[in-house]
């Protein structure tokens, strides 16, 4: 593996709060500083270094990349989707003030820099089964905006200026460490909280929606398998489909019964949540991801609910 010294933004997300440990585990914890707009560490992160950082502020960010001779940024500051409704503006300032300041400060420090897109960067023009790696993009949330211009960017940096960005498309992620921030694939992870404690879960979204999914030990290990892999094999660089499993809330509920056997399903759809997730992808392709970086995933719907329940259940 690549010696690496990384700098993480928005480290006490879902995301990040696992990554963070991850990427310890892979790089050595004297090379990797988690940093968030909160400095609130000791809830999430209380062992790795941490430094309170906005990233649309960008003199901070140079300044904490020089500090600490950083060489590979992974961007993980963002608002989502549901949350990005109610604040377009704010949306637009985080996730691209700060992807832009992401980009600068590499560029000037020769940093490679890895940042998730999602299957929010897809629209209602989309094709919805398979979604190809190259498709139709015209998404109708802020989010969804600031992913496809952040894809864009990040293959125009690469392009222009030989910086080496890389990045997946996530679908909704799934895990029990951190509660998800504000998306719209958050009921996926809800309702395993209220199987456990009621036996009942109420979904926003509809019976029949279907959306792609992945398990947090997956969406880990994708980080690094593409920033390690083989930059000679990449045709495709900063917006990978990427998918595990992809299924609607019925589902889900069938796959939770299997483990706890009285659990009910019902419904009160919230509108503007229904509307995104109508927008997006049934099932994506991620075969460019298979054949150029050997993305496989290790768990499928029954596995991660076996897993989930336990650890929950602790
Ligand atoms: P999250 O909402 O759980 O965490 C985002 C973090 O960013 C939070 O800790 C927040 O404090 C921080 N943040 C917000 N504004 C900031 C600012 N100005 N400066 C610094 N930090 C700031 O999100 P997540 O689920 O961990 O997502 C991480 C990345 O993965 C995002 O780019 C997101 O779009 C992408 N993604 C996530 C999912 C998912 O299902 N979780 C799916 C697709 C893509
Ligand atoms: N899980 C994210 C959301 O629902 C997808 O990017 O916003």
């Amino acid at each position: 593996m690549t010696k690496r010294r990384v700098l993480i933004t928005g480290a006490l997300g879902q995301i990040g709060s696992e990554l963070a440990l991850y990427l310890r585990d892979c790089y050595g914890e004297d090379n990797v500083l988690a940093t968030d707009l909160s400095d609130k560490k000791e809830r999430a992160l209380p062992e790795m270094h941490f430094e309170p950082l906005d990233v649309t502020d960008r003199k901070r960010l140079h300044e904490l990349v020089k500090e600490y001779r950083i060489d590979t940024i992974i961007n993980l500051a963002a608002i989502l989707s549901a949350t990005g409704e109610k604040l377009p503006n704010l949306t637009w300032e985080v996730n691209m003030g700060g992807l832009v300041n992401v980009l600068e400060v590499a560029r000037a420090e020769n940093c490679s820099v890895f940042t998730p897109s999602s299957i929010a960067a897809f629209g209602d023009s989309t094709p919805k089964v398979l979604t190809p790696q190259v498709t139709i993009q015209r998404p109708s949330t802020m989010y969804g905006v600031t992913k496809v211009a952040g894809e864009v960017l990040c293959d125009y940096y690469h392009k222009r200026f030989g910086l080496d960005t890389r990045g997946v498309r996530y679908p909704g992620i799934i895990s029990y460490k951190t509660l998800p921030g504000g998306g719209t694939t958050d009921y996926a992870v809800h309702i395993y909280y209220a199987a456990l404690q009621k036996k009942a879960y109420t979904s926003f979204i509809a019976e029949g929606t279907k959306m792609d999914m992945m398990y947090m030990p997956d969406a880990l290990k994708a980080v690094v398998d593409l920033i390690e892999a083989d930059p000679a094999r990449l045709v495709n660089r900063n917006a990978f489909n990427v998918t595990a499993m992809s299924f609607a809330p019925e589902e889900l509920a069938e796959a939770i019964r299997k483990q706890i056997p009285d659990f009910e399903l019902s419904y009160d759809v919230d509108p503007i949540r229904q509307a995104i997730a109508d927008s997006w992808p049934d099932s994506l392709d991620d075969h460019c991801a298979r054949e150029e970086w050997d993305w496989s995933p290790e768990y499928d719907i029954d596995r991660m609910t076996e897993d989930m329940i336990r650890n929950i259940s602790i």
